[in-house]
Order: structure tokens, then C-alpha cells, then sequence
């Protein structure tokens, strides 16, 4: 694997469970875990073992069933939460904990009520303790984002004593500037003694939008893992998505930077999660939104009829759409409609074209979409076609 394969962490049934509305049982998980292993994610985090008798049963029952990726159990930096993980993950062939503190003045002094000194005792507890169960131990410093870089330095140097192998650096809040995010993982790489012994993770959350941007940043700049979840869903705005992490890669090839991921199946992926969670996904959604490859004005579909790469930067076939939309509406030009037209079998001279064109924009005027149907029936009806 070279230096500059990405490695993409799902958090789906995890972080991205928490979001509002959501409820999955285990079988739903277990389906979701083993499409996301065929998909060719490198890491799931399966759930939250201590938090509930149900979570540890989905961890347990996707332990057994994932066959290439490395099975991720969260805990606090809490003894009994790293015992609960490293049971559920007893089955998983290649295991992981995922234990973390917050490391931000805000959850020292607030949450936490102690300093900064007691804050790296703990995170060094807690990975070591970690380690006496699984080799495998990924270090959060929760609140990453709105932590003093020196500060944090000192917290991952004391992860990776421990014997970490992951450093998961979240901003947990969504307040980053990417160009602050990538400066901080840049900051890590050179200022962190032993970095050289674990790989930084970005985990980004999207309340001002920048989650994919930010995770971008990152991995720009010197981490190696993403965490991200299908459809960007998480808590209040959500996690960074991972088709368009995945995708901002693919597409741009000079990064140098790729993933295992099988992008051919990001659509059925969504389709699945959005189906499962009972979570609608936004037609606008970049990659996977019904109208991320449907064109419907009369400008951009003349330019998309004579060549699709004037309004289109993936083959939408890449993520596993058949093919893009041309779609008819009150803003659609003569292009379009014959385009239409021949595709459910007629062939327009101008001068048809001319009269169908009038009746179509009387009728799409009254119905805002034209399905194939309206088409034959507005043909039909047009004076010169009869
Ligand atoms: O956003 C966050 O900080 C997290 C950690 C618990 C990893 O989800
Ligand atoms: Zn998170």
C-alpha cells in the first residue's frame, strides 16, 4: 500500500447513528457493515459498546460478520467503557478501540472541571489500558478544532507513548477554517515526537459546511485516515461525506492521493443508508442527491446534448448512476426536447420541432415536470406533427 493511500473510516453506525430520527436494530446494521466492507472501506466503527445493551449486541454481531475491514468499538477514557469495547470486539479479526478525551479548554474546565495536566494522564491511561486488549488503539482528542496546537501536541505525544496507533484529531464542533484545520494537522506532524509511529485522522463535523473541505485540508497536509459517514449524516449538521471525500480524491488525480473504495457503488450505498435510517437525503446532495446529475435549463442541456463534459465533472456511471437526466421543464430549450423526443422514439424535422416546441412550453408552464408520457401525448397533439 503506498504512502499516499487514504484510508477511509466509516462511522456510520456510529456517529452517524446519533443523528435525530435514527433507529436501527442489529440486522439493519449488520447489512449496512457488510456492504460497507464490500464497498472497500478500511475501517467501520460499529457503535458505542458500553452505551447500550443493544449497541454492544450490533458491535458483537458485526465483529463476526466483516471479513476485510478492521471493526472500531467507541469508549471514553473510562477503564470500564475500554473492558465493555474490547468484549463486543472479541470476534472482529482485525479489532480496534477507539478511546478519546476532550481536550479543548472548554471541556477541561467545563466538563471535565480538572486541567490540562490531569487531561494527558488520562488519554495515557486510557490508551494503555487499551492496549492490554487489542494492538490496534485509536486516540480522539475531542474538540481538536478549538485546541491550542501546542497543547494538543503534548496530548497526542502522550497517546503515542501509550502505544496508540490512530490519532484521531475531530473538530468536533464544525468551527474550523479548512486552511486552520490543515495548518493544525501540519503543526501535528512536524511537532509531535514519535508521530512517525501512528497516522492522523481527520473527523470533521459540518455545521458551517466545511466538513469535506476541512478533511480535504487534511489529508493535504500530512493525516491519512478520513472519518466520514454515508451522506454526510451525524449529529445536528452532520459528518464529513464519504462519497465526496472519496470523489474530491478520484477526481482529482494530481493530489497523488487515493482510496480503496469502489466508487461504482456509492449510489446504491446512500440509497441503502438513506432506506434504512428512514433519513431522506437532499435532492441537491453533491454525488448522490437525485439531482446531482440531472440538468434542467435550457442553457446547460443544449451544452450537455453536445458534449456532457461542458456541465458534468464525474461520469455519473463512476458512482454507480446509470446515466444523467435530461430533465423537461418551462426552462428547457428545443435541444432538450427533441433530444427527448427521439429517445422515446420520434424524429423532429425543424419545422416540427418549431410546433411541438410551442405546445410543450404551453403545457410545461401548467405541469412543472414532463415525463415521457406528456411527451407522447404533446407530440400528438402538436398541429404540424398530426
Ligand atoms: O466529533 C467527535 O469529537 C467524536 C469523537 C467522539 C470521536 O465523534
Ligand atoms: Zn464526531
Amino acid at each position: 500500500m503506498s504512502d499516499n493511500n487514504i484510508k477511509i473510516f466509516d462511522t456510520t453506525l456510529r456517529d452517524g447513528e446519533q443523528v435525530p430520527g435514527c433507529k436501527l436494530n442489529t440486522e439493519q446494521k449488520v447489512v449496512i457493515a457488510e456492504q460497507l466492507d464490500k464497498l472497500g472501506v478500511d475501517a467501520i466503527e460499529a457503535g458505542f459498546p458500553v452505551s447500550s445493551p443493544g449497541d454492544f449486541k450490533s458491535v458483537q454481531a458485526i465483529s463476526k460478520i466483516v471479513k476485510n475491514a478492521t471493526v472500531c468499538g467507541l469508549t471514553r477514557a473510562v477503564k470500564n467503557d475500554i473492558k465493555v469495547a474490547a468484549e463486543a470486539l472479541r470476534y472482529a479479526s482485525k479489532p480496534r478501540i477507539h478511546t478519546g478525551i476532550g481536550t479543548s479548554d472548554s471541556h477541561i474546565i467545563h466538563k471535565f472541571r480538572t486541567n490540562r495536566v490531569d487531561i494527558i494522564q488520562r488519554a495515557f491511561d486510557a490508551v494503555k489500558y487499551a492496549k492490554s486488549f487489542v494492538e490496534d488503539v485509536e486516540f480522539y482528542a475531542e474538540d481538536a478544532g478549538r485546541t491550542e496546537n501546542e497543547y494538543l501536541a503534548r496530548v497526542c505525544e502522550a497517546a503515542i507513548k501509550a502505544g496508540a496507533t490512530v490519532l484521531n484529531i475531530p473538530d468536533t464542533t464544525g468551527y474550523c477554517l479548512p486552511s486552520e484545520y490543515g495548518a493544525k494537522i501540519k503543526y501535528l506532524k512536524e511537532h509531535v515526537k514519535g508521530i512517525e509511529k501512528a497516522i492522523l485522522s481527520c473527523h470533521c463535523h459540518n455545521d458551517l459546511g466545511l466538513a469535506t473541505a476541512n478533511s480535504i485540508e487534511g489529508v493535504i497536509n500530512g493525516a491519512r485516515q478520513i472519518e466520514c459517514t454515508i451522506n454526510g449524516i451525524g449529529e445536528r449538521a452532520g459528518n464529513t461525506a464519504l462519497e465526496e471525500v472519496v470523489m474530491v480524491l478520484k477526481q482529482h488525480p494530481y493530489l497523488n492521493l487515493d482510496t480503496n473504495i469502489k466508487t461504482e457503488m456509492l449510489y446504491g450505498m446512500s440509497q441503502l443508508v438513506s432506506d434504512s435510517m428512514g433519513i431522506y437525503t437532499q435532492p441537491n446532495k453533491a454525488i448522490v442527491g437525485a439531482n446531482a446529475f440531472a440538468h434542467s435549463s435550457g442553457i446547460h442541456q443544449d451544452g450537455m446534448i453536445k458534449n456532457r463534459g461542458t456541465y458534468e465533472i464525474i461520469n455519473p456511471k463512476d458512482v454507480g448512476v446509470t446515466e444523467s437526466a435530461i430533465v423537461l421543464t418551462a426552462r428547457s430549450g428545443r435541444a432538450a426536447l427533441a433530444y427527448r423526443a427521439k429517445n422515446v422514439g420520434y424524429e423532429l424535422t425543424k419545422l416540427q420541432l418549431d410546433d411541438v416546441y410551442a405546445n410543450f412550453l404551453s403545457f410545461a408552464d401548467r405541469k412543472k415536470e414532463i415525463n415521457d408520457g406528456d411527451i407522447h401525448q404533446i407530440i400528438e397533439t402538436s398541429k404540424v406533427y398530426r
